[in-house]
């Protein structure tokens, strides 16, 4: 099993559970509670806790939120490469309804402070990776130079789009082995470095042969993983590289839970499907998703973000 690291975000999350997501305008009462967030975080624990020898490169400020991340990231085993900031370690407002749903608002904080200066000193540790895994809650050059490295060294390298909104560029994406937008994240980077349109909410019922070919175009030498949330996942192969799988594009449903809180669930299915391949690159990819799958749906019947990812292991092969 070769070692897992994840480069990106930690947040101290503030999570009001109400009713209904806020209206502009709007006052609602809500319960509060706090916890361990931020993308990257997330899933270096839904990382480790599926089994994986985990490092966590971010940048963390010089405060309490910093020590928490130091403090959990030891618990869980995850060896913590932090750059120490002068900015606040990040932080995010959620509010998640009844339904589980979620609007979150992030101020950056040290996150936006991971400079390629720090990544590059971590060479050595990302040079023995099997899977390098990002998101782009942290500087998009940063987040480049981080893949670039891990290519380099010979590691699959994963990349979760998200959020929607963040910068990227065609070079970033090259660096992609593994591309993993949610279907908002995917419509966008189609609008940004395609210049293809279609609605995030007409993905999941787009055909199949018309999602490869929007997927060939975004990665055409990559695969492409859209994951639909309830309605499970679609994976896009280039035609030479299938990873294993029999086909070169495929769905994959979802799996049953009983969901409460969907905050984090993105970021478990990619903790997990890092964990998956790197315990084992010779599975058939469509394997690795489905671990993953039931990974991010067990995570959802949890409140929180990295305190819901289960303890959850893949099954050898
Ligand atoms: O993906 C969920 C995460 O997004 C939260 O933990 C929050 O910190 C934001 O980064």
């Amino acid at each position: 099993m070769s070692p897992v690291v994840v480069v990106g975000s930690f947040n101290v999350d503030h999570v009001w559970r109400c009713q209904a997501l806020p209206a502009p305008g709007a006052t609602l009462s809500g319960q509060y509670a706090t916890g361990p967030g931020g993308k990257g975080f997330n899933q270096a624990v839904a990382a480790a806790r599926a089994g994986a020898a985990t490092s966590f490169v971010c940048a963390l400020g010089d405060d309490a939120g910093g020590a928490l991340a130091r403090g959990l990231a030891s618990a869980d085993g995850i060896e913590l490469l932090a750059d120490a900031s002068t900015e606040p370690t990040g932080t995010a407002g959620i509010y998640v309804d009844a339904h589980g749903r979620n609007t979150i608002v992030i101020g950056a904080g040290a996150n936006g402070a991971l400079e390629p200066a720090f990544v590059q000193r971590q060479q050595p540790g990302i040079a023995r990776a099997g899977v390098l895994l990002a998101q782009l809650e942290s500087p998009a050059d940063t987040v480049e130079l981080a893949l670039a490295l891990a290519r380099e060294a010979g590691a699959v390298t994963v990349l979760n789009p998200a959020p929607a909104n963040a910068a990227s560029t065609n070079a970033l994406l090259a660096h992609a082995d593994v591309l993993t937008p949610n279907e908002t994240e995917f419509a966008a980077l189609l609008a940004r470095h395609v210049g293809e349109r279609i609605e995030a909410d007409d993905v999941a019922a787009t055909d199949g042969a018309t999602l490869h070919a929007l997927c060939r175009k975004l990665l055409p030498r990559g695969t492409v993983v859209i994951t639909l949330g309830s309605v499970g996942a679609f994976v896009s192969h280039a035609d030479d590289a299938l990873r294993g799988d029999a086909q070169p594009y495929y769905r994959i449903a979802a799996e049953p839970a009983q969901a409460i809180d969907t905050t984090g669930a993105g970021d478990a299915f990619n903790g997990a499907l890092a964990a998956s391949l790197a315990q084992s690159l010779r599975a058939a990819f469509g394997e690795h998703v489905r671990f993953a799958n039931r990974y991010a749906a067990a995570s959802t019947e949890r409140a929180g973000a990295a305190s819901a990812m289960p303890r959850m292991k893949p099954q050898a092969g």
